[in-house]
């Protein structure tokens, strides 16, 4: 053994190939601080071995190099711009040292080299892979480009305008695509991997194959002439400004570095590199989306603890009412493989429900997404049902019937009736309080919410409620259904409005009260749409919310939360609700609905919306303010959220609106918000705005909190 470390072995073996082998303690390898330690003490090893005449890099696990370690990006990165250039040059300096290294390399790929795994191939002067590799730089998904070489190099090898494409989407690339364009030299079985490997490597010891040559490309400037760099260049920066727009600075600043770095040499180009990455990492979008990273992995990891801790699992699935929600909870479960039972009362609806699963599934054949074979599949696991016999034997049930307590109660207590006795009933209730709905149910341990979003088949979050007497078994099942159905569950504990209805109403509040005072909707939609970053700006997103829906939906908050949430005098959407303008769904709410000549659908600011709300006059209003008007209403919320134990963590409430409102992505959350503006910052603007109402007031909690300079997402704030 030339070095034996936790992470990394060197071997030499037979016919002077040493095998640089990648086998960390953990389920994953990756490049953490120790593992660059441990690299820099193979490449020493491999210069000390005279009998050394090649390198096969491996993987001991079933993925080759995932990438680095991200969980050490948000404090590494808080360090100041010039030390992380240091930081990052001192890893890729150990690249380069083992590109340098004075014998044939070659890199035998199977599974995911990603990110730094991916640049680690790169470094090498072969690669190549069995048919599991899975290949690509990821880290424009974190706000950030390749720091270990990779825009040095993958131009080099696979010209400037695939190496864009590579690194500005992020995208993985299976074994065949990443031989098309000459990342991989060779795909194989996985079985001959390590065989062929070993066949270049003593070919290109040999002479067979010329090493040098092939390493020779990667050390010079790229070979592109002055003409056809410009267009190169030009082209890809047209579809990345058009592509990632003014929020998402790294793919711009990632093929600025490529281009100022063509013309150079290796060391010239790294340098560039390293530069742009120190700069790319110092972004609150950086900041932003890797903390979306890390609690995307709290979520998954709590889904699956829950998976491993629920005893009872769900192999048959029973929806009630075949409406919006109910159908589209029946296709979800079903295309997910859990069969369901859809009933409803009304022989139209349940034809309706199958009408649009079918319609979502065809859609994905006809992109080529699915073959026809799976789609049937997919419809024969719905049964459609007029009666509650076919749903005895179902582990869940989720009630999605209409949004009356009255209503609900009796439908549960019946097929509470029905199904067997470990069997869990949920309600899928966007409003009414699950203890309240728990009185109708018997077995009340396994009872909670199932609130999903809709359309269901693409709204990522699942609200899982928690009554007061809801077992933690039940808890744990409901979790593992809604990850088997590809969602992302978080648990909340039941509160008028959940947790992303309760946060969402003081935001719509907010909108409200500055309407009255003379701001035009479509003004508001503009900034909250285009500067901060929402799909859709509160006007029209009430629309689509339905304003009936959200007219509702304010009085059951401000029954809850009489106080903070007052019902508004004259709310704009009261008076829209009154005359019946209902929003998209009736083609008349703020804007005016409808389709253009060629059947496109149209949205045009309605001008009986403006008359509805009665301003004699209007009034401009700063883009700060509109942000501050409705962003401080909703953070303080999801404060309050955290505060109560609504939420448990930061990470969760930021994913809870990422996933289940589409908060803006590079904001990474409400919480990363909050801290990105500054906890003390944000209670100064907040305190502006305090005599509006106790929506602008912020907590004791947060003024504690900014005192004592923590963080939310390190903290446990749980007061209740
Ligand atoms: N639409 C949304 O955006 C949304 C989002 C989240 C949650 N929810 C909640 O989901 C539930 C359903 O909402 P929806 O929008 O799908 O309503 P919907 O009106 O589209 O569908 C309700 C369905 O329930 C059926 N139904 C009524 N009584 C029934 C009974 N006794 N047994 C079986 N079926 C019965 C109706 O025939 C209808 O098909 C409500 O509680 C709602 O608050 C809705």
């Amino acid at each position: 053994m030339l070095f034996q470390g936790k992470s990394l072995s060197a071997e030499l073996l037979a016919d002077g190939i040493v095998e640089f082998k990648f086998d960390a303690e953990g389920s994953v390898n990756k490049f953490d601080q120790a593992t660059f330690e441990e690299y820099r003490a193979v490449i020493a090893a491999i210069k000390d071995c005279s009998d050394a005449k090649g390198v096969l890099v491996t993987s001991g696990k079933s993925a080759f190099i995932v990438g680095a370690d991200i969980t050490e990006f948000l404090s590494t990165f808080k360090q100041p711009e010039e030390t992380l250039v240091e930081w990052v040059k001192s890893a890729s300096d150990v690249f380069d040292a083992f590109e340098d290294l004075e014998l044939p390399t070659i890199a035998a790929v199977n599974g995911f080299a990603l990110g730094g795994g991916c640049e680690m191939a790169l470094a090498c002067d072969y690669r190549i892979g069995d048919t599991t590799a899975q290949i690509g730089l990821p880290e424009v998904k974190l706000g950030l480009m390749p720091g270990f070489g990779g825009t040095v190099r993958l131009p080099r090898i696979v010209g400037a305008d695939n190496a864009v494409e590579w690194m500005s989407t992020g995208k993985q690339y299976k074994a065949p695509q990443a031989m098309a364009v000459g990342v991989l030299d060779a795909v194989v079985a996985p079985e001959l991997l390590r065989e062929s490997a070993l066949k270049m490597l003593n070919d290109a010891i040999a002479g067979k194959l010329d090493w040098k040559a092939k390493r020779q490309p990667k050390l010079e400037a790229l070979k592109l002439s002055p003409v056809e760099a410009v267009m190169t260049f030009n082209t890809c920066k047209g579809m990345i400004a058009a592509k990632a727009g003014k929020h998402y600075p790294a793919p711009m600043v990632m093929v600025n570095t490529i281009e100022a770095a063509a013309g150079q040499d290796r060391a010239g180009a790294m340098a560039l590199e390293n530069q742009g990455f120190a700069k790319l990492a110092k972004t609150d979008a950086a900041t932003a989306q890797i903390g979306l990273f890390m609690a995307d992995q709290v979520i998954k990891g709590k889904a699956k603890k829950a998976g491993k801790m629920a005893t009872k699992a769900v192999n048959k699935a029973a929806v009630l009412g075949a409406g919006i929600m109910g159908g589209g909870i029946a296709y979800q479960s079903a295309y997910k493989g859990t069969p369901i039972v859809m009933k409803d009362i009304a022989d139209s609806a349940l034809d309706l429900g199958l009408t649009t699963a079918a319609g979502i599934l065809t859609k994905q054949v006809e992109r080529g997404r699915m073959n026809a074979k799976k789609m049937a599949g997919v419809l024969n696991n719905i049964t459609p049902s007029l009666s509650y016999d076919s749903m005895k034997d179902a582990d869940v049930v989720v009630e999605a019937v209409v949004e009356n307590p009255k209503v609900k109660g009796i439908v549960l207590a019946e097929v509470e009736g029905v199904v067997a006795e470990d069997a869990i009933v949920t309600s899928n209730t966007s409003t009414i309080s699950i203890d309240l709905l728990a009185q109708s149910v018997k077995r009340k341990d396994k009872f909670c919410g199932m609130h999903f979003f809709n359309p269901v088949h693409k709204m990522p979050l699942v609200e899982v409620i928690r009554g007061k007497e809801t077992s933690d078994e039940t808890v744990a099942a409901v979790v593992a259904y809604a990850a088997k159905m590809g969602k992302s569950p978080i648990v909340v504990n039941d509160c008028p409005g959940f947790y992303v209805n309760r946060v969402l109403f003081p935001y719509f509040a907010g909108f409200s009260h500055l309407v009255k005072e003379g701001a035009d909707f479509t003004a508001v939609d503009k900034v909250m749409e285009k500067q901060f970053g929402w799909p859709m700006g509160p006007a029209y997103l009430l629309d689509v919310v339905g304003i009936d829906t959200a007219d509702h939906c304010t009085g059951v908050m401000s029954a809850g939360f009489p106080t903070r949430m007052t019902k508004i005098e004259n709310d704009p959407v009261s008076k829209l609700y009154a005359e019946e303008r209902y929003g998209q769904k009736n083609g008349k709410g703020f804007y005016d609905y409808g389709k253009d000549k060629r059947g496109r659908p149209t949205k045009v600011p309605a001008q009986t919306a403006y008359e509805l709300i009665g301003n004699a006059e209007s009034k401009d209003f700063a883009a700060d303010e509109i942000i501050a008007r409705l962003m401080i209403p909703m953070v303080n919320e999801v404060v309050r959220c955290l505060e109560e134990g609504i939420v448990d963590t930061a990470a969760e409430a930021d994913m809870g609106l990422i996933y289940g409102l589409g908060f803006p992505p590079f904001r990474g959350g409400p919480i990363r918000y909050l801290e990105t503006v500054g906890i003390e910052n944000f209670i100064a603007m907040a305190d502006k705005y305090a005599h509006l109402g106790e929506i602008y007031q912020v907590t004791d909690g947060m003024r504690e909190m900014a005192k004592s300079g923590k963080s939310y997402f390190f903290t446990d704030v749980k007061t209740a």
